[in-house]
This record gives structure tokens, sequence and C-alpha cells, in this order.
């Protein structure tokens, strides 16, 4: 039984630190389709680091660099790459949620900090997660700014109108994690006794076949079930487990892949793949077996074909999923784009095709 839980409200943004911010957020804005929507830095009297915040649909990212050698985090890509830094979680009470936390075991990073300017008060406090992640509790319910206290809306001469389409992505459906073997439990047990989450359901080698990419992945969820964190660990298989990959060039656990909603993914697909976003590829012959294994579905095979994207079915009904490639030069981070038609489940049916994919990846990369 999951413990009493504090409210969690959502996500409220995911904070990347980054070897340059100011390109990063180009990246994500022209290949992605975000609106950089608020700026932090020198020119909003932020003295040791730049931010920029880009939102679309429901979905805020952070981006933050260094200015000076000093910063706190300065290291962070030295060891890290680009990565996750923070998944900021909103609650009704950010003292209630961080003594709650801390005292069910929780590490303390920030204590409960008040944050104020002419747009009102800004709370959050932080605990530790896995590796170097964190996880921040904010209350923005005093604040009217755009994002937060040292943050200003975009300078119109450093970004002007967005001249291509949004992408249509819509939310943020579930954030993975990797964590080191043998840990896993421990961290559903953090986000259960800690968090008050509950354990979804759980995947072994049984499901993973071990002649490919062989992993074990459990998945958490908040009380409403908006909050989803499948959590992996490298298993022993036959070749280097792609979880292991992560482990080695991140330097530790940390967020594998961020899984983002859609309405209609052929048609985000296609603009993605428009702005250079490069998805994992999967055989002519998935396609070939996909009427048999998934029965009806509202989409054109041939399309799902032309644009590598993939389809799984259980008994609420079925999902449509694609995964980035790592979207840095480390083979770290890397992000999933997911229509669900009734499915609640994350594509198991799709493993093998997958591990193959990442297989052919690890490969070329020499590191199988
Ligand atoms: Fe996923």
């Amino acid at each position: 039984m999951a413990r009493e839980e504090f409210p969690v409200r959502g996500v409220d943004h995911v904070r990347f630190f980054v070897g340059n911010a100011r390109q990063s957020a180009y990246f994500y804005r022209n290949a992605f389709g975000f609106d950089v929507i608020a700026y932090a830095g020198l020119e909003t009297k932020l003295k040791h680091e730049a931010g920029y915040v880009l939102r679309q649909g429901k979905i805020t990212f952070v981006l933050a660099s260094a200015l000076r050698p000093d910063h706190p985090e300065s290291q962070r890509v030295v060891l890290h790459g680009d990565g996750v830094q923070d998944i900021a979680l909103e609650v009704d009470d950010v003292q209630k949620a961080y003594d709650m936390a801390t005292s069910r075991g929780a590490v303390g990073a920030v204590p409960p900090t008040l944050l104020e300017d002419e747009f009102g008060v800004y709370e959050y406090a932080t605990i530790k997660a896995y590796g170097d992640t964190t996880h921040s509790f904010i209350n923005r319910d005093r604040y009217r700014g755009v994002f937060a206290p040292g943050y200003l809306p975009i300078d119109p001469d450093r970004y002007g109108p967005r001249r291509l389409d949004p992408t249509g992505l819509v939310s943020i459906d579930h954030i993975v994690c990797n964590v080191e073997e043998g840990k896993m439990n421990e961290w559903v047990d953090f986000y259960r006794n800690v968090m008050g989450f509950e354990q979804l359901v759980h995947f072994d080698d049984k499901d993973i076949s071990t002649e490919y990419s062989a992993l074990m992945s459990k998945v958490v969820q908040n009380g409403t079930g908006r909050i989803k964190f499948p959590i992996n660990e490298p298993a022993k298989g036959r070749r280097r487990s792609q979880i292991q990959e992560f482990l080695d060039f991140y330097g530790g656990p940390g967020v594998q892949h961020i899984a983002m909603t859609t309405t209609n993914i052929i048609q985000t697909v296609r603009a993605m793949r428009n702005n250079d976003v490069s998805f994992l590829r999967v055989p002519r012959e998935y396609y070939e077996a996909l009427p048999e294994r998934v029965g009806k579905i509202d989409e054109n095979i041939e399309d799902l074909a032309e644009l590598g994207i993939l389809v799984d079915r259980d008994d609420e009904g079925y999902l449509l999923q694609i995964f980035t490639k790592p979207v840095a030069d480390r083979p770290t981070l890397f992000f999933e784009i997911i229509e669900r038609h009734g499915s609640r489940s994350f594509g198991k049916g799709n493993f093998k095709a997958l591990f193959e994919a990442i297989e052919r990846e690890q490969a070329r990369r020499g590191t199988l």
C-alpha cells in the first residue's frame, strides 16, 4: 500500500542543464516546434546563468547554462553532458511537500524558498532523486509573471515570431530514468515511500527478450495518474544493454527519455522530420506483420511505415509511438512521441523491434 501522499498536481516543468542554452533553445524551437516564452540572464540581472523557458501545449522546458566557471552546476556538463537536471512537480503546499518528503527519507537540496518580484510570490523547494537529478516542488498560485522571478518575456530582438508551425506536441506522458543494476527496486520504493506513488506495472527479461538489450523496468505513478515515471535497470544479456550504455556515457543514473503526447502523430512526426529531427527506423517487415498483430486501427499503415511509427495494442485500446535518436552527441537523452487510443501501457509489443533498432545504432557506435 502506498503511504498517504501529498497532492502532486502534475509536472510543472523539466529543467535541462546544457552547455549552450541559447543554441539548445534554437534546436527545441525550430526542430521540436516549441515557443521560447521567457529568458533570464545578464539582461534580466541574473549574474550566474542564462535560462530560456520553452512551451508547447502544456509542456514547459527550461534550458539553463552557466555563465561563469564558478557556477555551482558548472561541472554538471563536464560529467553528464547536456541532460535533465530537475523534474519540477507542481504541489498545493511546498512546505508540506518538502517536510513530508524529507521526513520519509528524501535528501533535501534546497529548503522551501520564497522568491518575490513585482508579479507576486513564487515558492519552491528541491529534493534529491537518482544520480544528480532532483525534484523541485513548485507552487505558483500567487505568481502572475511569465515563469518565475528573474525571468522576463522573451526580447523580440532576440527571438522574432516563430516561422515554423508548431508540431502538435500536447503534454508530457511519462519520464523514464535509467538507474544502475540492482537499484530499480530502491527507486521504486523511493517514489512509493517518499512521494506516495504507486507501482503500476513491471516488465522483466521475460517480456524483454534476453537476446536483445536486456533490461528490467517498473512504472510508478502518482494518485491522479498524471505523472508516470518508468524506472529501468540493466539486466544481463548477450550484448551490452542500452541501459548500461546510457549509464556509461551519462556517468551515472539519469533521465533516459521524455515521452510527449500528440493527437496526430503522423502530422507531428512529419513536421519534426521536415525540421531535421532524426528518429529510430524499424524494418519493413515490422509493418507486414502489423495488421495481424494489432488489428484494426484508424491510421493508414503506409503512412506509419513511411515515418517509422510503431503500434501496440492491449485490452484497453492501442497506441502509436516513435523514438528520436539521442538529441546530443552522447548516446543518452532522447524523446518519445506518443498518441494514445485507449491504451494506457507503454508499447511492450514493440520492445523487440525497438531494441533491435537501438542495437543497430549501438553497433554503429561500437558500444554493443
Ligand atoms: Fe517511453
